[in-house]
């Protein structure tokens, strides 16, 4: 029934999240509330982390992606974990700045960054700028050699891989705003030009094939033509490409039918393949960097909402509203993503109603599932949304004016605000009469 191992009931019926009881962190934070497990952040951190030295044997590195659950207390605990971080923006650089996550081990990425966000990234010393075409690298050589430094740089490239999952989500062929494509030249045209530049260093390679992918086939065949590209560099520029950073896109559990493969079988089969094809094609294998966002911290998250109008219109369907909605989980309205969820303070019973959960706002879409199987439920009952620790909070909005939901870390079986809750006039803070 539990998509992850931090859920549990406890003797009271209700759901637990990391052995705390979830009706009483509603009750003590209100609703809708954000749960996130931390051990279960750091375990998964550390799998990732042991999977990585086995396979790649200390010539690895895996990346949190921050753009999944970014917070001054995520970047914190990434920091201790000694992972690396992939940020996409100034937002996210300077929270991650904020909290002490050291600059070095960064990765830059997005398609368009702006000059402040690239002046901001080489003032601070971000380790890794991961250039997505030819015009940002020409600003960004720019703006180094005006501050007297050299920036690190990888290329994002289109390694032509349709890996099958959300359109939405899917970053790796040809037809994709990210990157630069192998089969018109262009990636190598870069390589060449970004040779002839003083203000920026080729460190490497980067590619991402999308999301939320459960076949390993599309990695392996990603990395394969990655090294093939790296053999390409060398022979016809005799540049050695030294970093591979091969992206993140791990799928996770979301309903109990789902099954991704595990990231363990990922790492051998795909560092069996880096290692195959280096060999094969006389180069030297290069580091590899993995950026995981929603395999780390989706699957320790929750949310609990509290359950308001029940309306049932007979011979149609059962609406479920309740508190929250789009504003902090925007995902059944973009992608149709489904997930698991119960009734938490009923936790025990079984899920024998078939409902249409909604939210509070103004707009039909709205829903955060239909077809849902939970406990029968009324007005005052707490429901919960499992598996949203990654890309919830992080595409929260503030839609109809509403507060953004407090996020809370459970630790060691101990609970503690990381968010604090919007208020409604924190709503109003850059409003201008
Ligand atoms: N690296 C790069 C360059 C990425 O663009 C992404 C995700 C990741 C790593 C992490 O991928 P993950 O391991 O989390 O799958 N909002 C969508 C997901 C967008 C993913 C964007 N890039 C969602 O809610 O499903």
């Amino acid at each position: 029934m539990f998509v992850s191992d931090s859920l549990g009931v406890n003797e009271s019926g209700n759901l637990t999240i990391g052995g705390l009881d979830t009706v009483s962190l509603a009750e003590k934070y209100g609703t809708p509330l954000y749960v996130m497990d931390e051990d279960e952040i750091r375990g998964n951190l550390r799998r990732f982390k042991a999977s990585m030295d086995k396979y790649y044997k200390g010539h690895g590195l895996v990346a949190y992606a921050s753009k999944a659950f970014n917070c001054l207390a995520m970047c914190k605990i990434a920091a201790e974990e000694g992972v690396g971080l992939d940020i996409v923006s100034g937002g996210e650089l300077h929270t991650a700045l904020r909290a002490g996550f050291p600059a070095e081990k960064m990765f830059f990425h997005g398609n368009n960054k702006t000059s402040v966000e690239l002046a901001m990234a080489v003032e601070n010393g971000v380790g890794r700028i991961v250039v997505d075409n030819v015009s940002e690298l020409m600003v960004l050589n720019a703006i180094a050699k005006a501050a007297g430094k050299k920036a690190n740089i990888l290329f994002r490239i289109k390694p032509g891989i349709d890996a099958h999952t959300h359109d939405f989500v899917r970053t790796g062929q040809i037809d994709s705003k990210f990157g630069l494509a192998l089969e018109t030249g262009e990636a190598l045209e870069a390589v060449r030009q970004a040779a002839s530049l003083d203000g920026v260093a080729l460190k490497g390679l980067h590619c991402h094939i999308g999301s939320q992918i459960f076949d390993i086939d599309p990695f392996v065949h990603a990395a394969e033509v990655m090294i093939s590209f790296i053999a390409q560099i060398k022979q016809e520029t005799g540049i050695e490409i030294e970093q591979l950073n091969l992206g993140g896109g791990f799928g996770i559990k979301y309903l109990g039918s789902d099954d991704p493969a595990p990231y363990e079988e990922y790492m051998r089969r795909v560092s069996g393949a880096v290692e195959a094809r280096s060999k094969e094609l006389g180069v030297k294998e290069p580091y590899i960097i993995i950026e995981p966002g929603r395999s780390i911290v989706g699957p320790a998250g929750i949310t609990l909402y509290r359950v308001g109008a029940v309306k049932e219109i007979p011979g149609v369907r059962t609406y479920v509203s309740v508190d929250g909605g789009m504003t902090d989980n925007p995902r059944y309205a973009l992608y149709h993503s489904e997930y698991e969820a119960m009734i938490a303070n009923k936790a025990g019973r079984e899920r024998s109603a078939v409902v249409t959960v909604a939210g509070k706002c103004c707009e039909s879409g709205d829903l955060l599932g239909e077809g849902m199987h939970i406990q029968p439920c009324e007005a005052g009952d707490i429901l919960a949304v499992l598996a949203t620790g990654a890309y919830n909070y992080s595409m929260s909005s503030n839609y109809n004016r509403v507060p953004r939901p407090a996020v809370v870390m459970v630790k060691g079986g101990e609970a503690r605000e990381v968010v604090k809750r919007e208020t409604f006039d924190d709503l109003l803070r850059n409003d201008v009469l």
